[in-house]
């Protein structure tokens, strides 16, 4: 959805609050640095008339606005009490030392201003990336499968950064430039109002023409940021499979693919490069008009006696040194455009709610059964599951099989209530699963899939992971139950030992046997089984499942195996076809029966023994 302006500023609000103080700091050093660089300018005319000699400074005229005759008769009194002297050299002298300091201050106002600045953006960044991590955490599986992982990552990286430099970080620009504007603006009133006014005329036909191109600069702006994060994501995906791309020798496809997506990205923004750079081009043409018409109105006065050639040239100097303010207000508004279509990304995402409605009553612990009543469930399109109904009773190993895309692992993802079911109800020791609270419901659980995700950390902590309070005890005995002990012991440096980034450092079966060591550490109600062995080879596959069959003993498990020798002693196995539970019942009972179940066995059966002969 796309925000308006209007609708974007009160959500990002929140995230400038706390640094409204850092912000009047950073304003209040930029209106120094403005003052002073108006002081500078102003300046100019006492220079001339000490160089030239014309005694006292003209009044100004009556008609001019408080605050700027309040400022330039206020300044000149200074200048004229203080600086210049009835000696020629004394004044020249003092004058530069007066410009000396003058630019100090200019420098350490801008320098305390930089500082205060990058406090305040760099704070405000982190608390927007922080807030959309929490929001990224704490929404549901559905998310995550909607959104690419790339386009993620690139909100939480680019896009928080565009929004900084084109927001926060021009508010402080247009601020900076804007006051710099205003003081010039009345000093220009103070000298001549009819030369400002005409001065002012001209200019304003530039910024009609720049008001008209903030809807393109905006859509460009969207299209840039969404080329950048299509490059993230092939970034991101290439990164991750690497094991893939370099096995399938796609390399160069994947080069082909990155680069084409960057050219894309550095055309976006050439493209919005041609509509904001134009900006500063129509300013500046209206500007040069602008202090051309002045110089020709200027002139005539000048010639008419109607003003003093002093004040003419100072009223030219601060129309030239207006021009830049003008330039970098104009383009920096150009440019907010692309920072609006960044905080729109970044808004979107915040507002996104979980699909999921966690409860808040925590489970206590379990102990009679977990029932699946006339469980009806659909991704989207046509149901993946269909009245689908079965107990697992505390204490019982239930395995699910059935051909790929049954239905199995979404089984196990509605009993972690990664998604809700459509029609039907899962209870845990009778209560309804969505009254519970997310965290503590799924702590219940320890599950292992056949794909492991480790962290690049020690072993002890990937093991420990979720159960801060595990101790070195807990730890080995996890470890002890998942048959991880031995190889562990040989690493070099034991539990202690990094395993690499997503445990690259670890064979395939002794990353299985660290996802069940974790499974088990918290010593968890219910085992959740995925195919863990399924990726693994022969040798791993038995030193694995003979782990698991450990771990089963006097647990509360659901096993789904694609290998059926390793459920033949499970209490219920359920035989699932297109999301139906077909059949049901103990290995011996499904073998006798002679249907679904036996014909896969028999399948099975035939290729394990051709394996054996080849
Ligand atoms: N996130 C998802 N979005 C949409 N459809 C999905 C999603 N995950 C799985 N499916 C579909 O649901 C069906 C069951 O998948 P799954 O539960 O993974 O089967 P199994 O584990 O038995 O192989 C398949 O047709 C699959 O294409
Ligand atoms: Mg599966």
């Amino acid at each position: 959805m796309q925000h308006t302006v209007r609708q974007l500023i009160p959500k990002v609000a929140p995230f400038v609050r706390p640094y409204l103080g850092l912000m009047g700091l950073s304003f209040l050093a930029n209106l120094v640095f403005s003052l002073v660089n108006a002081a500078v300018l102003a300046v100019v005319e006492p220079i001339f008339r000490t160089l030239f000699g014309a005694s006292a400074p003209i009044a100004a005229a009556s008609t001019t606005p408080a605050i700027g005759s309040g400022l330039k008769a206020w300044f000149d009194g200074f200048i004229y009490n203080v600086v210049i002297a009835d000696q020629f050299f004394d004044s020249i002298r003092n004058l530069s030392i007066f410009i000396f300091v003058l630019f100090i201050i200019r420098g350490v106002a801008k320098y305390l201003g930089r500082i205060i600045s990058v406090r305040m953006e760099e704070g405000i960044m982190k608390s927007i990336r922080d807030a959309l991590f929490m929001k990224v955490t704490a929404l549901s599986m559905d998310f995550f499968a909607r959104k690419k992982t790339g386009d993620v990552m690139s909100l939480l990286t680019n896009d928080v950064s565009v929004l900084n430099s084109a927001t926060v970080n021009s508010l402080t620009t247009i601020w900076r430039e804007g006051t710099t504007i205003l003081i010039y603006l009345a000093l220009l009133l103070a000298i001549s109002p009819t030369l400002t006014l005409i001065a002012i005329g001209i200019s304003l036909g530039g910024l009609i023409l720049i008001r008209t191109t903030t809807g393109v600069l905006r859509r460009y702006g969207a299209r840039m940021q969404s080329a950048q994060a299509n490059y993230t994501s092939t970034l991101q995906e290439s990164v991750l499979g690497i094991r893939v791309v370099k096995a399938l020798g796609i390399e160069s496809t994947m080069i082909k693919r990155f680069t084409d997506q960057t050219s894309h990205y550095v055309r976006m923004a050439l493209r919005n490069t041609r509509i904001s750079g134009l900006v500063p081009l129509v300013n500046d043409t209206f500007g040069i008009l602008a202090l051309v018409g002045v110089f020709y109105a200027g002139g005539s006065a000048l010639a008419a006696g109607e003003i003093q050639p002093s004040n003419l040239v100072t009223f030219l100097f601060l129309l030239f040194g207006l021009m830049q303010p003008i330039t970098t207000t104009v383009s920096t508004i150009a440019n907010m455009q692309r920072g609006i279509a960044a905080a729109d990304n970044v808004v979107n995402l915040l507002e996104e709610q979980p699909s999921i409605a966690a409860g808040d009553v925590v489970p206590s612990t379990f102990t009679t059964a977990l029932s699946v009543k006339d469980l009806t469930f659909s991704y989207g399109d046509g149901p993946v599951l269909r009245n689908v109904s079965f107990t697992l009773r505390r204490g019982e190993t239930i395995a699910l099989v059935g051909a790929s895309g049954s239905g199995k692992s979404t089984m196990l993802d509605l009993l972690l209530r990664f998604y809700d079911p459509t029609s039907g109800v899962i209870e845990f020791d009778g209560t309804d699963i969505r009254t519970f609270d997310l965290v503590s419901y799924r702590k219940q659980f320890g599950m292992v899939s056949q794909e492991t995700i480790l962290f690049n950390d020690t072993v002890a902590n990937n093991i420990s992971l979720g159960y801060a309070d595990a101790n070195d005890e807990n730890i080995r005995r996890a470890a002890r139950i998942a048959h991880a002990e031995t190889f562990i012991n040989q690493l070099p440096e034991t539990y202690q030992t990094s395993i690499g980034d997503r445990g690259m450092r670890l064979s395939g079966g002794q990353r299985q046997r660290l996802a069940i060591a974790r499974a088990v550490v918290r010593d968890p109600q219910i085992l959740l089984f995925d195919e863990a062995t399924s990726a693994l080879d022969t040798e791993s596959e038995r030193i694995v499942q003979e782990a698991i069959s450990d771990v089963l003993q006097d647990r509360t498990a659901v096993i789904v195996a694609h290998r059926l020798s390793t459920i033949v002693n499970a209490d219920r196995i359920l035989v699932f076809e297109q999301g139906c539970i077909v059949e049901e019942g103990t290995h011996d009972a499904l073998l006798s029966r002679g249907g679904v179940y036996a014909k896969l066995h028999a399948m099975q059966y035939a290729n394990d023994s051709t394996d054996q002969r080849s």
